[in-house]
């Protein structure tokens, strides 16, 4: 028994996916013996309706100098923050000096915008070597956890803020509370918070439980992320659905009764109790189809590989961590990733010790089969990989269900 992050509440786990590694723990082979795992394990909140991760490892463990993840490697994703910019610009009236304060914005892909449109902005990422790229391209950028004593210190040296964005960073911070806090200090009493991170509902609809790793905390809904705020007098007030990372939600925040409810909000919330995301069978259910998918995924591979076929994994993404460890992948199945990010090549993928390798070593000798861990960005890979599939190529995908993509 443990407690929720959000209201306290006691909370049972629905699913343990057993031990693991960091999902961004991309390690090289001198490493292995002293590698880091913990019980992932998985709750939902009858009370708050949040879905969350049971213990995480420290925030220090999983960001630092040395991580992984640089958000410009997707071309797509790079025109995805690109509007989201000018969404933004577009709603500040041209004679105001703006203020917009963006947490997580690891290379500066969204806030390079701000910083060309000659915006007042600030950066906050803890990660080290990803706000070093950012401050490389001209974002103002400081290496700090965002939370309620941060936000105070950028109150004091900066002002308030019209605008606090966060993509695919909310979820990660286990001290949701302090965060809320901080927005509520940080913004403007007309200000607005905007934030996306990947959706309860596509997650369930999908059964992509890969989205369930050490980093993602929890996987918001609009009534977990509406009790959360509600606690601290903020309210939400509009959403937006995204297509990004296999379906996200973007949740426009204000102070309470700053501004207009959209509709679209009660309309959603009327859907999330039809697919029962605040209901407690649904998350077993899900366990079940989760079990399902593990075995038909393994089965595949070995079948395949039984009969001779070279398969390579496409994308050695954190969300594949949760895959290949819950599913029993190793390099006996699969026999190396490829990845364009520099930083995780020549090195291992975290746990099963799959070598991850640079992406001219997948186009230079095709394997029968991809197995294709970026899921998410699929169209972006698909369109690239044409020749793969021209050479006879078969590409093996797990979401929303285990099947060869003849
Ligand atoms: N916004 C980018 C990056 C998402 S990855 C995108 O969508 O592509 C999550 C980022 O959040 C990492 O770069 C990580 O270092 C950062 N992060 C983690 N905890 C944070 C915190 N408490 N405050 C601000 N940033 C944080
Ligand atoms: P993500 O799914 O968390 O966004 O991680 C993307 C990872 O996939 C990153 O390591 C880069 C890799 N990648 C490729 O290797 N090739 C590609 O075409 C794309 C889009 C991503
Ligand atoms: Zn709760």
């Amino acid at each position: 028994m443990s407690g929720c992050l959000v209201c306290g509440n006691n909370i049972e786990p629905f699913m343990s996916f057993g031990q693991m590694p960091l999902a961004n723990g991309f390690l090289p082979e001198e490493r292995f013996s002293g590698e880091y795992f913990y019980e992932l394990s998985v709750a939902f909140c009858p009370n708050c309706t949040m879905v969350q991760l049971v213990r995480q490892p420290a925030a220090g463990k999983m960001f630092h100098d040395e991580y992984a993840f640089f958000s410009g490697t997707s071309a797509a994703m790079a025109v995805h923050f690109e509007r989201f910019a000018s969404r933004v610009i577009s709603k500040f009236p041209a004679s105001d000096d703006p203020f917009v304060v963006e947490i997580g914005c690891n290379d500066g892909i969204m806030l390079r915008h701000f910083a060309d449109a000659g915006i007042r902005h600030l950066g906050i990422e803890p990660s080290e070597n990803v706000a070093r790229a950012a401050n490389a391209k001209g974002v103002r950028t400081i290496s700090r956890f965002f939370g309620e004593d941060l936000a105070r210190d950028i109150v004091r040296e900066h002002g308030r803020a019209d605008a606090f964005l966060g993509a695919n960073v909310m979820c990660h911070i286990a001290g949701i509370n302090s965060v809320i806090r901080g927005i509520k200090t940080l913004l403007k009493p007309d200000g607005i918070a905007m934030f996306e991170d990947p959706y309860l509902g596509d997650v369930i609809e999908k059964t992509s439980y890969d989205q369930i790793y050490d980093e993602h905390v929890f996987l918001f809904s609009l009534s977990s992320v509406q009790y959360a705020f509600a606690q601290h007098g903020m309210e939400l007030i509009d959403i937006e659905p995204q297509t990004t990372h296999g379906g996200s939600m973007r949740y426009l925040i204000a102070h309470k009764g700053a501004r207009n409810v959209s509709g679209r909000v009660a309309a959603q919330l009327k859907t999330e109790d039809e697919m029962g995301l605040n209901r407690a069978e649904t998350f077993d259910a899900f366990r079940k189809r989760c079990e399902e998918s593990r075995d038909a995924l393994k089965t595949l591979l070995s079948r395949l590989k039984g009969e001779g076929r070279r398969i390579v994994g496409y994308a050695a993404t954190s969300k594949s961590t949760t895959i290949l460890n819950y599913c029993d992948i190793d390099s006996s199945l699969l026999e190396f990733i490829s990845d364009t990010t520099p930083i995780k090549q020549g090195k291992f993928s975290p746990g099963m010790h799959i070598p991850v390798r640079p992406y001219r070593d997948f186009v230079s000798n095709y394997p029968d089969y991809a197995l294709l861990l970026a899921w998410n960005h699929s169209e972006e890979i698909m369109a690239k990989e044409e020749l793969f599939r021209d050479a006879g190529g078969k590409w093996i995908v797990f979401v929303p269900r285990v099947r060869v993509i003849e």
